[in-house]
């Protein structure tokens, strides 16, 4: 003979899995496990059976009510996953999907890391410096007297309490000296300001790589072979190189750096690229009164030093017509060198 129980079990289970929607898997809960429900109210009455009789009954009883549970949960996930795939079924995958753009480096970015690259393989490490600077790592200590036009309002960005916009980053040369004894091979790419006016050569901000290189019997001639391995890696072998005389207060003798090459857009023309020129011994001697020693003793020590234009070599080896294009941010351009 079945229990009652039982036969309530069968019939919520028959309701259950039949139950259309998930409205009527809510109602078939609420009939049979709510609390009124009616295998609820079997609690109840399990008081009132005789004391053997309890036992099995509240074993059924725990038997029905898991597995009515039971049921209503996998009924309910049913609904969840028929809820999902139809979702899913929405969906056109033959849609064109959403496009990320990717972004690309900056063309005097590439043409830093061209030229660290290069820089590397000859055995060059990195240098830094900061872009406010006082006036004796930029001038002082790089030979420049007070009356020098280049300590002139005009043409240097002072700030109020007397610091200044680095006019070169000639400037890390003096602050890698006085943080470390010879030898020295070092690159600092970097910003630079002057007071120009702008135009499509000229930029109040531009971009150096400086270059400074000590150790002992160090000439002219290494000065010119390390130049011109430079830029034939940069530009090819095709290019010719070529040494002016030129004066700078920091460097003697000092040399401005021309290249010419087939490759590069604006022909047969010589360009100009850099600034160079021997260490002058009078920056040795500011750099060994600043660190209160004498390593970088001008007897023993030579070496020469080059400032790079990032921004004219830029515009040679991409054909950049104007200087302001590079800080205009229009696309257009900047994705020319994708
Ligand atoms: N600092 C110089 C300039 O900005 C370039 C330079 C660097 C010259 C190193 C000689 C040596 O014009």
């Amino acid at each position: 003979m079945t229990h009652p129980l039982e036969q309530i079990r069968d019939e919520a289970l028959r309701e259950i899995e039949s139950a259309p929607d998930e409205q009527s898997l809510e109602a078939a809960r609420v009939k049979y496990l709510g609390r009124s429900g009616s295998i609820s109210s079997w609690g109840e009455q399990m008081k009132t059976l005789p004391k053997e009789e309890k036992p099995v009954v509240g074993k059924l009883l725990n038997e029905v009510r898991t597995a009515v549970t039971a049921a209503i949960e996998t009924r309910g996930q049913q609904f969840q996953s028929q809820k999902e795939s139809g979702a899913l079924a929405k969906i056109d995958i033959s849609l064109p999907g959403t496009p990320h753009e990717l972004g690309t480096l900056h063309p005097l970015t590439q043409m830093w890391e061209r030229s660290i690259e290069i820089f590397r393989r000859m055995g060059f490490s990195l240098a830094d410096g900061p872009d406010i600077e006082d006036e004796w790592h930029c001038f002082d200590a790089l030979n420049t007297p007070a009356e020098h036009p280049a300590r002139n309002e005009q043409d240097t960005f002072y700030l109020p309490d007397g610091r200044l916009l680095r006019t070169h980053t000639s400037t890390v040369q003096i602050r890698t000296m006085q943080a470390a004894p010879p030898p020295i091979r070092v690159i600092a790419p970097g910003a630079a300001y002057r007071r120009d006016e702008l135009d499509a050569t000229h930029s109040p901000q531009f971009h150096q790589i400086e270059w400074l290189y000590v150790d002992e019997n160090v000439s002219v001639a290494d000065l010119k072979g390390a130049l011109e391995f430079f830029m034939h890696e940069l530009f090819g072998p095709g290019t010719a190189v070529q040494f002016r005389p030129h004066y700078f207060p920091f460097t003697e003798p000092s040399l401005e750096v021309y290249v010419k090459s087939k490759v590069l857009k604006g022909g047969e023309r010589w360009i100009e690229v850099a600034g160079s020129g021997v260490v002058h011994p009078a920056v040795f001697e500011a750099v060994n009164k600043a660190r209160g020693d004498n390593a970088y003793d001008p007897e023993k020590w030579s070496g020469y030093a080059f400032g790079l234009g990032m921004d004219r070599l830029a515009m040679i080896l991409f054909d950049i017509p104007d200087i302001r294009f590079f800080v205009q941010n229009d696309l257009r351009f900047l994705r020319q060198f994708a």
